[in-house]
């Protein structure tokens, strides 16, 4: 594992964008596991402006997401596929036919499970997964629990996500309780991964995820058994090590 230190989000969202222009130089049809929230907004700005400014090309680049709400529709605002559409997609070269999210519309859960597995399997697995860390150390949705979930499941969030992620709804009432989210099992298959952390609300879970037993109560210390893991945090977000 890695551990690059930055001296703010900014730093953090600038040595991130160096790796994934990187990947999409070196492979320009990689396929990028991608994340919501607010720590890769930075992120996606700078892809954007090197895009623009450098020409970098994602005219092959196919992408997977982490995760999706249950029962959002891909035009509302709080939708992940409306959050990737409107931060990164809709301002690159991306084809839209390349850019893959769970369908939080799905008639049949288990079926869209199944299907986003294939899905995945069928691109050829995922050459880069970018993270962010949830409060009680969630990876994708992945919620603290008795084991680790394999495949792409149906999970009820945990109060404390639903407390974290009302921020960007009317009220905690209007945060959905179920998201879809690629399992552990598909994130550790990935061959490279990308942790971003930045803040120092997450000093003490990044510390127990980097440096604390491999447990299922928090899901982002499975990291510790991937082979190519490159953590990017700011100070703060490393102040509790
Ligand atoms: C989002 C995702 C989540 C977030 C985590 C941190 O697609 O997979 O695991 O990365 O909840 O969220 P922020 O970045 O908002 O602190």
């Amino acid at each position: 594992m890695k551990i690059h230190t930055t001296k703010n989000y900014d730093a953090m969202s600038r040595e991130a964008a160096k790796i994934i222009a990187a990947q999409v130089v070196l492979k320009p049809d990689s396929v990028l596991g991608l994340a919501t929230g607010s720590t890769p907004l930075g992120l996606y700005a700078q892809l954007i402006d090197k895009f623009k400014n450098v020409n970098l090309d994602f005219s092959e680049t196919r992408t997977v997401n982490l995760d999706e709400y249950q029962g959002l529709a891909p035009t509302h605002p709080q939708s992940y596929r409306f959050y990737m559409d409107e931060n990164l997609f809709s301002k690159i070269n991306i084809r839209p036919e390349n850019t893959h999210l769970p369908d939080g519309l799905a008639a049949d859960p288990v079926a869209e499970c199944a299907r986003y597995d294939a899905l995945i399997r069928s691109l050829g697995g995922i050459d880069l997964q970018l993270l962010g860390i949830g409060h009680d150390g969630h990876i994708g949705f992945n919620e603290p629990g008795d084991a680790f979930v394999n495949n792409t499941n149906l999970t009820t969030l945990d109060e404390r996500t639903i407390e974290a992620n009302k921020r960007f709804f009317a009220s905690a009432a209007d945060v959905p309780r179920r998201a879809y989210t690629m399992g552990i099992g598909t994130i550790m298959a990935a061959r490279k991964i990308l942790l971003l952390v930045s803040g120092e609300k997450k000093a003490d879970i990044l510390k127990k995820a980097l440096f604390g037993d491999i447990t299922p109560r928090v899901p982002a210390s499975v990291l510790q058994l991937h082979p190519d893991v490159t953590v990017i945090a700011d100070k703060a977000a490393l102040s509790a090590l």
